[in-house]
């Protein structure tokens, strides 16, 4: 394996030194875009899903004073503060922008609350007349203090430090404005989705549009790198995945890349298991996030054409010690020569150990040598 700077900077030899140089100087200098860009590194980045969070006693003290959880979402000066608590502690290769994937319907027009202890309240959407009461026209006057948020931690990042910007895949919002909330098994939409398909299109499109604007309005604000969570993916049939997940990634894929050609995109299609190599070529994304149950030689086959992230089980985080640490060299060992971004396989729980996710940040800080 490389050092991190082996190559010499093109930009140097060049008469002048202009501003295309000295963006791809910092690009070179970030772990992360640097293994999206099939480059060499010293070791395999790293960050967790939901690195910022309740598991931290120094998120609880601020989201206390912010009122909702919404209102912390909206507040670009506690937000920033938030996404950057993670990294003071633990110096993750990439910070991921504190908000949440429900700001999109809250944005169409849709009412959302997050009731302590019960998750996320929507007013479903279930008939056209609901879907008419949606607009895409205020996505970007209602989530400006996100792009706020994003100008504002991409300007106290250290310059190895990648900014990860996000969105919901379009399926997985859609469950949460259908359903209402969490569901055990997307009986409505899917109900909804067979019986009217072109309502449940129109409502692909308008998620497609919106999601695509807010995403190009993080770029242009300074996020590095995209992540696109489809947490409810493996909820679908095959025909149901083509129709919700890959269709529909695949043209939110192309309004980034047409907006910025060289933005990478990593997806994260929950539990799809054997489509996973369908889901990287169909949509075109540039790295994919393993969740907790694909076995290392499946990640390894789906190495050898993209880049993989993950998978390492959050409970480890809540047990620590050995079953952890072996667990996560086991990953390094077999995964970290290729282009390997190291992560868990879903998001940190609030029972997390502060002390078990800095144990583990160690590990892959000081890789290989321990
Ligand atoms: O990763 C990060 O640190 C960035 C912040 C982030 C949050 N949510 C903050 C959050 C990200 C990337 C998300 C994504 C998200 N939100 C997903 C996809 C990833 C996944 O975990 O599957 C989903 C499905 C949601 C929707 C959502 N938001 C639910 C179901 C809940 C309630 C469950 C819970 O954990 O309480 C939330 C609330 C939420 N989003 C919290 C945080 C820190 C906890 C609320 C609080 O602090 O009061």
């Amino acid at each position: 394996m490389g050092n991190t700077m082996d190559e010499p900077h093109s930009g140097a030899t060049r008469a002048g030194f202009d501003e295309q140089s000295a963006a791809e100087t910092a690009r070179a200098s970030k772990r992360l875009l640097r293994v999206l860009d099939g480059k060499a590194v010293d070791r395999p980045p790293f960050w967790f899903m939901r690195q910022a969070g309740r598991y931290l006693p120094e998120y609880r003290k601020v989201r206390e004073q912010a009122g909702s959880f919404l209102d912390l979402c909206y507040d670009p000066q506690k937000a920033c503060e938030v996404t950057l608590q993670p990294l003071r502690r633990y110096g993750m290769d990439a910070a991921i922008l504190f908000s949440d994937i429900l700001v999109i319907p809250h944005a169409l027009g849709q009412d959302v609350t997050f009731v302590t202890g019960e998750g996320p309240k929507l007013a479903p959407v279930r008939s056209a007349a609901d879907l008419a009461l949606l607009s895409g026209d205020r996505i970007e006057t209602h989530l400006a203090p996100v792009f706020e948020t994003i100008d504002r931690v991409a300007g106290n990042l250290p310059v190895e430090t990648a900014l990860i910007g996000f969105a919901g895949a379009p399926w997985t919002v859609a469950t949460y404005m259908v359903e209402g909330g969490s569901s055990k098994d997307f009986a409505t939409i899917k109900a909804w989705s067979y019986r009217d398909p072109e309502a449940m299109n129109a409502l692909m499109d308008l998620l497609v549009d919106a999601t695509a604007r807010y995403l190009c309005r993080q770029i242009d604000a300074g996020a590095h790198v995209i992540q696109l969570f489809d947490t409810w993916a493996g909820a679908l049939s095959e025909e149901g995945l083509e129709q919700w997940v890959i269709e529909p990634t695949r043209r939110l894929v192309q309004r980034l890349h047409a907006h910025r050609a060289d933005i990478p995109v990593i997806g994260f299609p929950r539990q799809i298991g054997a489509q996973l190599a369908n889901y990287v070529e169909r949509t075109g994304v540039s790295a994919v996030s393993l969740d907790t149950g694909v076995d290392l030689d499946t990640a390894s086959a789906l190495q050898r054409s993209t880049i993989i992230q993950g998978n390492l089980d959050p409970v480890l985080l809540t047990v620590g010690g050995d079953p952890m640490l072996q667990a996560a060299r086991r990953r390094l060992a077999q995964l970290g020569h290729g282009g390997y971004i190291f992560n868990l396989g879903h998001g940190i729980t609030p029972a997390a150990s502060p002390d078990a996710v800095e144990a583990l940040s160690a590990l892959i800080r000081e890789w290989p040598s321990r």
